[in-house]
């Protein structure tokens, strides 16, 4: 036997008893011949201590000890000398005082210390096996299994079954690119890797399955942020027979039953709701950040014959005129205005005027053409105060909206407004609009997905083409500004189906090879069903306090979609291409 207990069980009671523990040497200090280690396991640290007096042969093997050395002692529990307890260790009153000594294995020298900040994460990905050693890596991990068990639980209580669905399959369109693998028996022929399962889950309703989940992997081939990996998990849901209300209800037990099995809270359900329209109006986001206020006020109607010609053009252009007041910030420096300035740019708009409100003055080039209406209007409707700013936004409704959104986040970071907040701000974002037009591809796009069904008012804009005012009956769960989750009711009718497909852009002939499976089957008898799917990594993240998902995975790819432990992506043998009947076109420079 290895191990009699963990490094994290040994307490005064157990004085006196004969153990055994292994684990890696978490840190040692020599003093005048005695040797003291912290040993760790998964569980926690046991001190164990080397006294030349009490066995000579072995405190001197410990002098040859490093740093991770994987060791095993077996020894007798004593209490500490007297004044070197140490309270902040469940094992501080005890020490293990070894008869034998085993070295495992050694460790040579370490590529970053475990216990300090190692910027580099470059260098921690390459050793992430290392990394993970690390105490809030590993309860990352542990909380993120905590998650997955409490979902599984919960959602078998409702008698939902957890389904595997192909990995191998077919392109699912979720509005990223495709990862693709090359079939070997088929020549030319490719398979993608499931963005979603999302029409597996459908077919499985057309399958009377009704109550569908899985913990699944997903891959999108996209531009990776903190919040997205190429490959990531949903708790993926689907069941038959229902409305969106049956989905909320079925959320919020599982995240009810999820927060109090990680983190021993109760959150409060239901939760509320807000439609897109209203989110974005007031929150200029589609996933409101709603715990600190600085909301978008609107002043279209204020500015509409002013004499400042920006603002009047733009909106007799059918554009709008918001604003927000980013309290005490009148401060602002000139770094912060050129950001502030390029965050607005970035998301479409032309400029960004401001005002501070700084000794008793409003200070911009922009207010000697604003009347005293106008004035007196921005004042009460904005709380005006000393000290405050006041961001313009002026444009398409969309883009005012976005770019007030994003400057009001980042005034918000830059004041810290929600750091160390415990707050849980769940949020139900309702009535997104279905289909969104695409002026780069001069296409309809769907907001959500194909398979989403439009809100059940709105169908007759459908005939009459108006396809830009229609809303879907879909939703997406918000956490504290963080998307963690979308759904929707979908279409089962194939009809409906069908029409939708050609709205997209794809032709009769195309709705065929690609959804044939799909149009089929809703000929066969399918039920109506609709769904959600949360992302767990999200989840998971902020659960634990982290700012990116790759904190709460075992092995995430960095920022280039590279695994640097493994050096994946990498070259592949010739013959592996000839034998998928694959080349390569050009010689590319290697990353
Ligand atoms: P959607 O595309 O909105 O919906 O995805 C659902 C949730 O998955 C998470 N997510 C991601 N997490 C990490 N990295 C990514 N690259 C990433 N992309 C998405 C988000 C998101 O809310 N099939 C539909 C669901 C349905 O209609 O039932 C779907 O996949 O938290
Ligand atoms: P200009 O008249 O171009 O010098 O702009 C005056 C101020 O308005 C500058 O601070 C610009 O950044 C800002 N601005 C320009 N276009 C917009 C817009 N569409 N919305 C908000 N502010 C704008």
């Amino acid at each position: 036997m290895y191990r009699t207990h963990h490094c994290n069980a040994l307490r005064a009671a157990d004085i006196g008893q004969q153990v055994s523990l292994a684990g890696w040497i978490h840190s040692r200090r020599d003093h005048g011949g005695v040797t003291f280690i912290d040993l760790r396991d998964r569980e926690g640290l046991t001190q164990v201590v080397f006294r030349p007096e009490e066995n000579a042969e072995i405190a001197k093997a410990a002098h040859h000890l490093r740093d991770e050395d994987v060791i095993q002692v077996d020894g007798r529990v004593a209490p500490r000398v007297a004044g070197t307890e140490n309270p902040k260790l469940p094992t501080g009153e005890i020490e293990v005082l070894p008869a034998r000594l085993t070295i495992l294995n050694r460790a040579e020298p370490l590529p970053f210390p475990l216990d300090a900040e190692v910027s580099n994460e470059d260098l921690r990905l390459t050793y992430r096996y290392f990394e993970l050693r690390r105490p809030q890596l590993t309860r990352n991990l542990r909380l993120r299994h905590r998650v997955a068990k409490a979902t599984r639980d919960y959602l078998d209580d409702q008698g939902f079954l957890e389904i595997e669905t192909p990995i191998l399959s077919k392109s699912t369109p979720e509005g990223a690119r495709d990862f693709l693998v090359p079939s070997r028996i088929l020549p030319g022929k490719f398979y993608a890797l499931p963005q979603a399962p999302q029409q597996y889950k459908q077919l499985l309703m057309v399958g009377g399955v009704e109550k569908y989940f899985q913990i699944a992997k997903c891959f999108r081939d996209e531009d990776l942020r903190a919040d997205r990996q190429p490959e990531f998990t949903q708790i993926d849901i689907e069941a038959s027979f229902v409305r969106p209300d049956d989905i909320y209800t079925l959320t919020e037990g599982m995240l009810a039953s999820i927060f109090k099995a990680a983190r021993g809270v109760d959150i409060p359900t239901p939760f509320p709701r807000m439609t897109y329209r209203e989110a974005v109006e007031t929150f200029g986001s589609d996933k409101p950040d709603r715990r600190f206020g600085m909301t978008l006020v609107d002043f279209t109607e204020e500015f509409r014959e002013s004499s400042f010609k920006l603002f009047r053009t733009i909106i007799e252009s059918a554009g709008v005129v918001k604003a927000i007041n980013a309290k005490g910030f009148a401060g602002i420096t000139i770094g912060q205005v050129d950001e502030m300035t390029a965050i607005a740019k970035n998301f479409g708009a032309k400029g960004l005027a401001f005002i501070k409100i700084e000794g008793g003055e409003w200070k911009s080039p922009i207010v000697k053409f604003f009347s005293e209406a106008e004035k007196s209007a921005l004042q009460s409707k904005l709380a005006l105060e000393e000290g405050d700013l006041v961001f313009f936004g002026s444009d398409k409704w969309e883009i005012a909206a976005e770019v007030l959104g994003r400057i009001r986040l980042r005034v918000a970071e830059i004041q810290g407004l929600t750091k160390g907040s415990e707050e849980l701000d769940f949020l139900w974002v309702t009535d997104f609009p279905l289909l969104r037009f695409d002026t780069a591809e001069n296409k309809w796009n769907a907001v959500h997905h194909p398979f989403t069904r439009p809100h059940a008012d709105d169908l007759g804009l459908l005939e009459e083409k108006r396809y830009g005012e229609m809303r879907a009956e879909a939703y997406d769960v918000v956490l504290n500004g963080v998307e963690i989750g979308g759904g929707s009711i979908r279409i089962h009718e194939p009809d409906l189906q069908a029409k939708m497909f050609s709205v997209l852009g794809v032709s009769e002939e195309e709705q065929q090879i690609m959804f044939g499976h799909l149009l089929r089957a809703f000929r066969l008898g399918a039920p109506p069903h609709g769904g959600i799917a949360i992302g767990l990594d999200r989840l998971v993240m902020l659960i634990c306090g982290e700012s990116s998902i790759r904190d709460v995975m075992a092995f995430p790819k960095n920022n280039r979609g590279q695994d640097l432990m493994s050096q994946s992506p990498s070259d592949v043998d010739p013959r592996q291409l000839r034998e998928l009947h694959l080349a390569i076109a050009k010689e590319r420079k290697p990353a």
